[in-house]
């Protein structure tokens, strides 16, 4: 059988059915856009970079469980006739684009890897960064804003993993820190402006929540 790139499009598409954590499907379809486009700029293959993009989150530990060695990845390339070899390299890439805490070094190992966390990234600040950090906060049953909750400095990814803080101490925990992890000179061009709109954002909200004090 031939490789069916239109087949592991449906699938992913079904797999993502029915997200409300902001992992939903358009966000798998922003980060494919995002990684093609930083793909070609900065010489990436973008066949790998596509199908990687395209399975990243499937068997992510923020929405599964058991997703050590990204079984539903593999079972989506393998039935939709790509090689083990094909499968395995692409299933390499996706076990390093998720963040693990700011204190864990999650640095990628090819230029693939590189291109497709940035793009995930680009996709987690600006302003639909902002929508969808309240989106999984709200799914998960976070608090928006506690004020005498602070801000974490994780240092392991059980430690990241096991946090309960509220949606806004995640902007300190991970967002406000993404600029400045990113891969490519592609991607921190894109990430200057949708950064800003992030602090332009919280300096907003604390003005309107201290309105009264
Ligand atoms: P990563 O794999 O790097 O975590 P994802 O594509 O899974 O990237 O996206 C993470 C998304 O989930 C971000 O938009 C982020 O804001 C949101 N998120 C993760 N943890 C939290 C949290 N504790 N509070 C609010 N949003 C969160
Ligand atoms: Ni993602």
């Amino acid at each position: 059988m031939d490789n069916d790139l239109q087949q592991v499009y449906q699938s992913v598409k079904f797999a993502c059915r029915g997200d409300s954590t902001g992992h939903d499907w358009w966000h798998i379809l922003r980060v494919v856009k995002l990684a093609l486009f930083i793909s070609e700029r900065e010489n990436a293959n973008p066949f790998t970079v596509e199908l990687a993009a395209l399975l990243h989150d499937v068997d992510d530990w923020k929405l599964n469980r058991n997703t050590e060695g990204c079984p539903v990845a593999l079972r989506i390339l393998h039935d939709s006739g790509y090689s083990d070899d094909e499968a395995r390299r692409v299933a390499l890439i996706i076990g390093q684009v998720s963040f693990k805490g700011a204190g864990v070094d999650t640095t990628p190992s090819t230029i693939e890897a590189k291109v497709v966390q940035d793009a995930d990234r680009l996709d987690a600040i600006g302003a639909i960064g902002v929508a969808r950090a309240f989106a999984y906060g709200g799914a998960r049953h976070r608090p928006m804003y506690i004020p005498d909750l602070k801000p974490q400095q994780h240092h392991s990814f059980d430690e990241y993993q096991h946090a309960h803080g509220s949606t806004i101490n995640h902007f300190y925990e991970k967002l406000l820190l993404l600029k400045d992890r990113l891969n490519t000179q592609t991607a921190r061009q894109i990430a200057v402006e949708r950064h800003q709109f992030m602090e332009l954002f919280l300096t907003q909200f604390f003005k309107e929540w201290s309105v009264l004090d």
